[in-house]
């Protein structure tokens, strides 16, 4: 039951109605008889300022940070983790007694997920498609334990700006080739382990495409696509129909929001009913 105690979690981000945090948390909480609830708060660019000054105000304990506010939230904070804080973008904040942390479980969640489908990423080399927010995050935690990153992305100033942030934090060895030298990709490609999509290539509603050239692919790929709509991207369809292990966005998706409910509530959600929500919710759009 909703009482003045309640007490109140939220994703702010624009747009907001297709977010699945707001039926996973909610579910979650409702399982373990949590007295919280999570809401959505559509908060224009202009207004973010102000949104997050509301979370002080009106003691909301934790918020889920989405698009297209990552980065820009990050000035409003009081404290932002040292991981949060390379990786350049936060997606939880906590509010400790009126003090407000940033933190990034983007990339937990990623690596969280890769090692839960039972790969080992110890010692691989990956090409990874994008150098986006959600790219940053997953290759600084990538950067951790394989030997070789390929960064590969449309426009060169961001994936240098990776490269050079990577370089500056780990030792491996890092480099970045641009989407349009379609012979250097597919050499790296073929001297790879592993692949990741962080590119929105292949997501909901366009789904029959994919950022990667299907005769590229070899059956000893590890290939991951972080988009979760749809659940099986033109990207693994194309990995699984050659015998490719594939994991989807789902497992990421999940995972960063334990990580959040946990550090904002102290409890453990229920994982199996989260993803059992967040899948029916996207069975609903084929
Ligand atoms: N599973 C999860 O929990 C989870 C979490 C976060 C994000 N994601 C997914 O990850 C994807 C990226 O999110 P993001 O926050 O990183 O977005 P972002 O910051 O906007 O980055 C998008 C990246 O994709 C590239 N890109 C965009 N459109 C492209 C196209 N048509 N062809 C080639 N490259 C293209 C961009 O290249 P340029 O640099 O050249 O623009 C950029 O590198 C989305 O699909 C999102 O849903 C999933």
């Amino acid at each position: 039951m909703l009482t003045a105690k309640t007490k109140i979690l939220c994703i702010i981000g624009h747009p907001i109605d297709h977010s699945l945090s707001v039926i996973m948390h909610n579910a979650a909480i409702q399982k373990i008889e949590l007295d919280y609830r999570y809401i959505a708060f559509n908060v224009f660019p202009n207004d973010l300022s102000n949104a997050i000054d509301g979370l002080k105000s009106l003691n909301i304990k934790g918020a889920s940070i989405t698009i297209p506010h990552k980065i820009s939230v990050m000035k409003y904070l009081d404290i932002i983790e040292p991981m949060a804080e390379m990786i350049g973008a936060i997606n939880t904040i906590k509010n400790e007694d009126g003090i407000l942390i940033g933190r990034n479980t983007d990339g937990e969640g990623f690596l969280k997920s890769v090692k839960e489908s039972g790969y080992n990423i110890k010692n691989k080399k990956v090409v990874l498609f994008g150098a986006g927010g959600a790219a940053r995050a997953c290759a600084f935690y990538l950067a951790k334990e394989v030997d070789k990153i390929t960064i590969i992305n449309r426009s060169d100033a961001r994936m240098n700006d990776l490269i050079s942030k990577l370089n500056s934090n780990y030792s491996i060895s890092i480099k970045g080739i641009n989407l349009s030298k379609k012979e250097e990709i597919k050499k790296e490609i073929a001297d790879s382990d592993m692949l990741v999509n962080t590119t929105p290539v292949g997501m909901y509603p366009k789904v029959n495409v994919s950022p990667v050239n299907p005769l590229w692919l070899h059956p000893n790929l590890f290939v991951v696509d972080l988009i979760y709509s749809p659940i099986h991207t033109k990207l693994l369809q194309d990995a699984s129909s050659i015998g490719c292990n594939v994991l989807s966005g789902v497992g990421m998706l999940i995972n960063q929001g334990i990580i959040a409910f946990e550090w904002w509530t102290g409890f453990s959600p229920d994982k199996k009913l989260m993803k059992q929500v967040v899948i029916a919710e996207l069975e609903k759009l084929k």
